[in-house]
This record gives structure tokens, C-alpha cells and sequence, in this order.
């Protein structure tokens, strides 16, 4: 049995995810870890909320809330959003836990122990009525480009032009109001990361199974211009992990937190103690998984994450990794996706642009999504979801191929031998081949789920459902029922163990029909089908079973018009 640890880019706390977040790194890790299960194996499926950083400062000032508040109630909305959605993690942490503290500021000691971090004095706008210094965006002004009165430190949102908080006119706080600024000079610290920078240069060059894509943009951080910078990994906010070398303090790094990209990707390893603490497991426990001192040397570990996060974690994670020294876990496999547009355009959580995950589930089961998401996935290149695209794959391969087949043959045999699979002889030469077509298909599944290739995955997928139907076509038990019902019989009895096999396979994409069609099939038996002959006799003849309501419901013009019109503005 392998062990397998699987992480998904934590999505950031501020809102409901959109439709593109969720097939840019939940759901085909959910994918993955379903399959690996599917097959045996020990899985540790990790994800969390991703709560610090100014972004969820704002989001919660947006809502009115404290911010500390305002994360744990939007933890909970996103937990059961997922949950709705399918997604079988093992633990859903929080980057804000106290056990993300204690081991961020355990790597900060760590990497300061071995010279990684240096300090830097540098000049920052302080507001001394609000008593702290402001991130750029926390500026407001007049722009001297456009003359637009709240253009932002950062940006002017009206013509776009890039600022410095100082080339405002009339700079005021954005939390107070308060025009009583100064620049005053401050202290972060910085994580020598070009002091790695042959490290992890090596580190990569071992990773010889990787992507192109993948390695390709490691190298050029590593490489183009002045090579890998250092990074600075504090700020000057409130909410967030108080700056500490390990227990202790910091002289000069009073009032600072971590920046968010230093403590966010630690969360994986964090979550796993909380998973642990929450099911009054040992440490041991959850070390088992990721210090390769204690156990985890012979676990695999896979992160999905969207391609803007390749950097992070090709880099800027390894090198808080391999700087503290300390043995642990680090990726083995990396599986990265484009983006998913909307409709002509891009799917925008500051615009409510979009399908979001609660409004999908509003109007669809989740399988309907996960089905449609994982079968266009934006894997070479960037995919878009329109109405008439979902509509065409639900119906053709949910409902007419999929739901079809199960349907047919549960209600041809309740009509013509009841409501249990009926005995008749061996499979016979028709039978023998769609086994071996489907020993075929199944194998180049397996290889395919194995290597992350959800695409692929779910064109064979639809393939192994297909040529159960066409073999239903031309076996026609309701033709040969009249002259031969003992042949009839044997072709009834293989459907019904295909209808088994077929929600053993399409569990991880589509885990609630699974589950309803072995419910269907009245079994528990989910062993996977290493030998497809087997398989096709797991439910022998008088085993009783029972037909199923409808498994998906087409999509009518007039639902997707509607849905079209309803989701074409912007969400409030
Ligand atoms: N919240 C980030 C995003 O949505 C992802 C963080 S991944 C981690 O882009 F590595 F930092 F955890
Ligand atoms: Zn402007």
C-alpha cells in the first residue's frame, strides 16, 4: 500500500470561491485523492483556508466585522461549500490556527539559526492617527497622472498607472480618512533566498519527471536577470502571525506579522497537526506524513495549484524547506492548471463575475459540476465554460450515455425477471469481447489518473461507459428476451455488473451517483477491478436490487436561457 500526501493551494478566506478557483486545484485534487483511495492506497488530503494579509483586513473592514470574526465565520461558509461540493479532504484547516504560529515562527528561528534571514531599514508611510504604518494600497490620493481623487497607493484604479504611495496629491489614511501622515523608517526582514539559489537549482534539476512548464518557470526565477531575489517576509499589519524566532521575540520586529506567501504554504505542514489534534492523534501521527525522519521518506507527495502559484512552490516554499535544515517532506509532484474564462471573459471574484461554487450548487448537484469542470479542465492550455457547452456534456454524457444505461437495464429487468439479477449460463464470445475491450480502457484509466491527467481521465472514462451501451445496442436483450430469454438473462446479468463496475470507476468524478448506484445495486463492495472478468460477476444471480430514480436530469433550453441571462452580470 502506498502512502500519498496530497495538498491543495489553500484558497484565500476573502469571499465564496468561483467556479475557476475550484478546477484550478480543489477539485482535481479531491480527483486524485478519491482515485488513490479508489485503489488502496493511504491518502492524507490537505487544504485549508488562507486567512491573513490585507485582503482579508479588507474584506472583513467590507463587511463591517473584526477581522479575526469575519475569518472564522467565512472558514465555516467555505468548509460547508466544500463539503456540498464533494471535496473528501482528510483535514480543512485554517492558516490563522494556533499551530500555524507556532510552526511559522519556528522556521523564521530556524532559518535565522542558519544566517538566512537578514534585516533591512526601510522608509514606509506611517498614519499617526490610526497608530501604524499603511500597506500602499491602504493610501489614498489624488492621482497626478489622471487627476482621479481616490486613486490607491499602489494603483490608480481610474487610468491604471502604477504608483508610490508618495507621488499622491493630498495623501490620506484609507482606514481613517486621517491626512496626519509621515514616512517614517521601519524594519522587516528579508529571507536570503539567493543564498539557496545553487540549492535549489539542484534540487530541481532532480526533478526530471516534471512538467517543462513547471521547471521551465522555476528556472527563469532562478536564472533571467539578476536571478532569485530575497523576499521580504514581514509586514506591518495587524492581523496575521506575530513576528518570533521560534518562542522568542524579536527585538525590533515589535507590531509586525509575516507576510502572508511565508506562512500560507506551512499551513500544509500545520494542517496536518491540526488533523491530528482534532482526532486526539499523536504527533507522531501526523510527522509519519511529513518528516521523512519519521516515516515520511517513503510517502509521495502531489500539489495541485493554479499557475500563478508555480513560483511559490517551486521556490519560496522549498527555500523555507531546505533552509530550516530540518528533515521535511518536500513535493515530489506538481500539477498545475491554466485558467478557466466565463463566457468571453474571465471568471472575477472583485467583479462577481461568474458561476460561484454556493450559486452552482443552488441550481445543480454537485456531480453535474464536477463532471462538466473535470472534463474541460484548463490543462494545456485555458478553457472557458459557456451555457451551451455544460448543457451538450450533461446531457450527452451524464444523461443519454451514463444515466441511459442504468436506467434501461434496471427497468428491463424488473420488468421481465424482477427485481434481482437473473441466472442464466456463461458469458459467451460477445461478452468476452467487451471485457477485453474494457480490460483495455480500464488500464489506460488507471494510467492516466496515475500520471494527473484529468482530461485524458475523463475521455476514457466516458469511452468505458460507452461501450457498455453500444454492447447493450447490439446484445438488444429485449429482442432476444422473446426467442432465447436464458441469453437474454446473461446479458441483463452483465449489465447489472457493469452498473457496479461503472460506479467504482466514476467515483472521484462523480462520488454522490457512485454512491447512489452501488445503493442501487444494494452493495458494498467498491473493490476495484484489477480483473475486469471478476468484476463483471461480483453480483451473482438472485442478488436483489433495486432501480434507481432518474441519475441526472437533462438541461432544458429554457433553464440554460434562463441560467444565461441570470449569470451574464455581476454578483451584488
Ligand atoms: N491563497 C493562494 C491563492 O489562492 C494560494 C496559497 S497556496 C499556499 O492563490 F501555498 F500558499 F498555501
Ligand atoms: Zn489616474
Amino acid at each position: 500500500m502506498a502512502r500519498i500526501l496530497i495538498t491543495s493551494a489553500i484558497p484565500y478566506i476573502n469571499g465564496i470561491k468561483h467556479l475557476g478557483n475550484l478546477i484550478g486545484s480543489q477539485l482535481p485534487a479531491d480527483l486524485f485523492a478519491r482515485y488513490q483511495r479508489g485503489r488502496g492506497n493511504e491518502v492524507m488530503f490537505l487544504c485549508a483556508t488562507d486567512e491573513h494579509g490585507t485582503p482579508a483586513e479588507l474584506a472583513a473592514a467590507k463587511a463591517g466585522k473584526p477581522v479575526a470574526e469575519y475569518c472564522a465565520e467565512m472558514h465555516e461558509v467555505q468548509a460547508d461549500i466544500a463539503k456540498r461540493f464533494g471535496l473528501s479532504f482528510d483535514h480543512f484547516g485554517r492558516s490563522s490556527s494556533p499551530q500555524n504560529h507556532k510552526l511559522t515562527q519556528h522556521f523564521a528561528g530556524k532559518l535565522a539559526e542558519a544566517g538566512l534571514i537578514r534585516e533591512v531599514t526601510e522608509k514606509q508611510v506611517y498614519s499617526n492617527a490610526d497608530g501604524r504604518f499603511l500597506p500602499d494600497r491602504y493610501i489614498e490620493g489624488t492621482c497626478p497622472n489622471c487627476g482621479y481623487e481616490k486613486a490607491r497607493g499602489d494603483q490608480c484604479e481610474n487610468c491604471t498607472k502604477q504608483l508610490d504611495p508618495t507621488d499622491l496629491i493630498d495623501p490620506r489614511s484609507a482606514i481613517s480618512g486621517s491626512t496626519d501622515l509621515e514616512v517614517r523608517e521601519t524594519k522587516h526582514l528579508y529571507l536570503r533566498q539567493s543564498a539557496m539559489k545553487d540549492q535549489l537549482d539542484a534540487w530541481i534539476d532532480g526533478k526530471t519527471d516534471w512538467p517543462v512548464l513547471t521547471t521551465s518557470i522555476a528556472k527563469k526565477w532562478l536564472h533571467d536577470g539578476d536571478g532569485l531575489q530575497d523576499r521580504g517576509i514581514t509586514r506591518d499589519l495587524d492581523w496575521g502571525i506575530p513576528v518570533k524566532k521560534g518562542d522568542e521575540d524579536w527585538p525590533g520586529m515589535e507590531g509586525k506579522v509575516f507576510y502572508v506567501w511565508f506562512d500560507a504554504p506551512i499551513e500544509y505542514i500545520a494542517c496536518a497537526k491540526e488533523w491530528a489534534d482534532a482526532h486526539g492523534k499523536s504527533d507522531a501521527e501526523w510527522e509519519r506524513w511529513w518528516r521523512t525522519d519519521k516515516g515520511a521518506d517513503d510517502v509521495r507527495y502531489v500539489q495541485f495549484m493554479g499557475k500563478d502559484n508555480v513560483p511559490f512552490h517551486t521556490l519560496s516554499f522549498p527555500a523555507t524547506i531546505l533552509g530550516s535544515g530540518e528533515p521535511w517532506k518536500l513535493v515530489d509532484h506538481l500539477k498545475s492548471f491554466n485558467y478557466l474564462n466565463y463566457d468571453g471573459g474571465q471568471f472575477s471574484t472583485s467583479q462577481g463575475r461568474g458561476v460561484f461554487m454556493d450559486q452552482a450548487l443552488d441550481i445543480l448537484p454537485a456531480d453535474y459540476w464536477r463532471w462538466w469542470l473535470l472534463s474541460h479542465a484548463p490543462e494545456s492550455s485555458d478553457s472557458e465554460f459557456t451555457w451551451e457547452n455544460f448543457q451538450q456534456s450533461v446531457n450527452k454524457d451524464l444523461a443519454d450515455v451514463l444515466g441511459n444505461f442504468v436506467s434501461r437495464i434496471t427497468k428491463f429487468c424488473r420488468s421481465k425477471f424482477g427485481e434481482e439479477v437473473p441466472s442464466g449460463g456463461e458469458y459467451g464470445e460477445h461478452e468476452q469481447a467487451l471485457i477485453e475491450e474494457l480490460t483495455k480502457r480500464i488500464r489506460a484509466y488507471e494510467a492516466h489518473m496515475e500520471a494527473m491527467e484529468v482530461r485524458k481521465s475523463a475521455q476514457e472514462l466516458r469511452a468505458i461507459w460507452v461501450a457498455g451501451n453500444e454492447y447493450l445496442q447490439a446484445a438488444a436483450p429485449w429482442s432476444s428476451f422473446k426467442e432465447d430469454p436464458e441469453q437474454a438473462a446473461v446479458q441483463v446479468r452483465l449489465g447489472l455488473n457493469l452498473i457496479r463496475l461503472y460506479a467504482v470507476l466514476s467515483a472521484p468524478f462523480i462520488p454522490e451517483t457512485s454512491a447512489r448506484m452501488l445503493s442501487a445495486m444494494n452493495t458494498l463492495d467498491t473493490s476495484w477491478p484489477e480483473d475486469v472478468e471478476a468484476a463483471l460477476n461480483a453480483l451473482p444471480a438472485g442478488h436483489a436490487f433495486t432501480v434507481p430514480d432518474v441519475l441526472f436530469a437533462k438541461i432544458t433550453d429554457e433553464q440554460r436561457e434562463d441560467w444565461q441571462t441570470h449569470f451574464a452580470g455581476v454578483r451584488s
